[in-house]
């Protein structure tokens, strides 16, 4: 191990973040009581200009009123480069009550964005006496934010994760496609010829370095790193593909953009009831072989070691927290 410990930011359970418009009262109290883990109360690009205003109004109101249960609540500020930004923390921070876990910074580049918002959060949350610290959740989603992306992640104590936020990033780096998420079949691999002649090709996932990029980031910083979203909300197969791709690279979760994602993002982010027995069954084995001596053993014909042990603990960690 090094000698550097990393602290790991609160344990919640991040496996659905449901977007929610912040201008769209109406769908507060479906939010509300969805299964999603996380709901994000947009206040930026699903909210046109116009209506920044009366989302931020419709916000404040929503966090005092609408009862959220035991859901962790966040809200999407604007990003730092317009003017609603500053007044969008103030007056959530000084009127939106307790209620608010967390605020989502769109479009991070810098370590010194990430300050410059602590520096505002920190004198409203002591102006206004708040018992409970806010934590910052931070939207990979530009060339700049990729580029500076551990510096971001270690920017403050208040950070808890990551998201990657393929549509901006696809923007921001002139990626060639128009979807938000999923595959571009140009960016595939054609094989050589077999012995018939024949050659295959495959599709590839373009989104592959970024998400992975994310995810060191995070872990090395004890984030949770996060998926975004995906457009297509009836094209469950879809979803339930770059789900996968994402959650086997390292992520605990991914926004549900639509209702329908939600399920899909909890099931997939879960572990199955045949890991949480395999993890259980590791630990026991483990602790034999260390009451015996050993620092590896061998389970089913495999060998486990201390390092199977951790991933085990981290499973069984998440399925106690599920239960809850
Ligand atoms: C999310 O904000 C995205 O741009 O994908
Ligand atoms: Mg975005």
């Amino acid at each position: 191990m090094s000698f550097t410990i990393v602290e790991p930011a609160p344990a919640r359970l991040n496996r659905s973040e449901l977007a929610v418009p912040g201008s769209n009262p109406k769908l507060f109290k479906k939010a509300a009581e969805s299964d999603a883990d996380v709901v994000f109360l947009d206040l930026e690009d699903a909210v046109a200009p116009d209506d920044k205003v009366q989302a931020r109004k419709n916000i404040i109101k929503a966090l005092n009123d609408v009862d959220w249960g035991n859901k962790t609540m966040s809200v999407r500020i604007n990003g730092l480069d317009t003017h609603y930004m500053y007044r969008d923390v103030i007056d959530i921070i000084e009127q939106g009550g307790e209620r608010l876990d967390l605020i989502m910074i769109p479009k991070a580049g810098t370590a010194a964005d990430i300050y410059a918002v602590d520096m505002l959060v920190t004198q409203a949350e002591e102006a206004v006496g708040r018992k409970k610290r806010i934590g910052f959740e931070m939207i990979i989603e530009t060339a700049l934010g990729m580029a500076n992306v551990d510096a971001i992640a270690t920017a403050s104590p208040r950070n808890e994760s990551l998201h990657f936020g393929v549509a901006d990033y696809a923007a921001s780096t002139k990626a060639r496609t128009t979807v938000i998420g999923g595959p571009n079949e140009l960016y595939g691999v054609l094989s050589d010829p077999d012995d018939a002649g024949e050659r295959l090709y495959h599709w590839g996932d373009m989104w592959h370095y970024a998400i992975a990029r994310m995810v060191v980031a995070a872990r090395a910083a004890g984030l949770r790193p996060i998926d975004g979203p995906f457009g297509d909300f009836s094209d469950p197969a879809g979803f339930r593909a770059q789900a996968n791709r994402a959650a086997v690279l390292g992520c605990e979760g991914k926004w549900a953009i639509h209702p329908s994602q939600i399920d899909l993002a909890n099931e997939v982010n879960s572990p199955s009831k045949a890991e949480i027995d395999k993890a259980k069954r590791i630990i026991k084995a483990m602790r034999q072989a260390t009451k015996e001596g050993k620092g590896a053993v061998s389970l089913d014909g495999r060998l486990i070691d201390i390092a199977s042990i951790k991933q085990a603990e981290v499973m069984v960690k998440k399925a106690r927290l599920i239960a809850k």
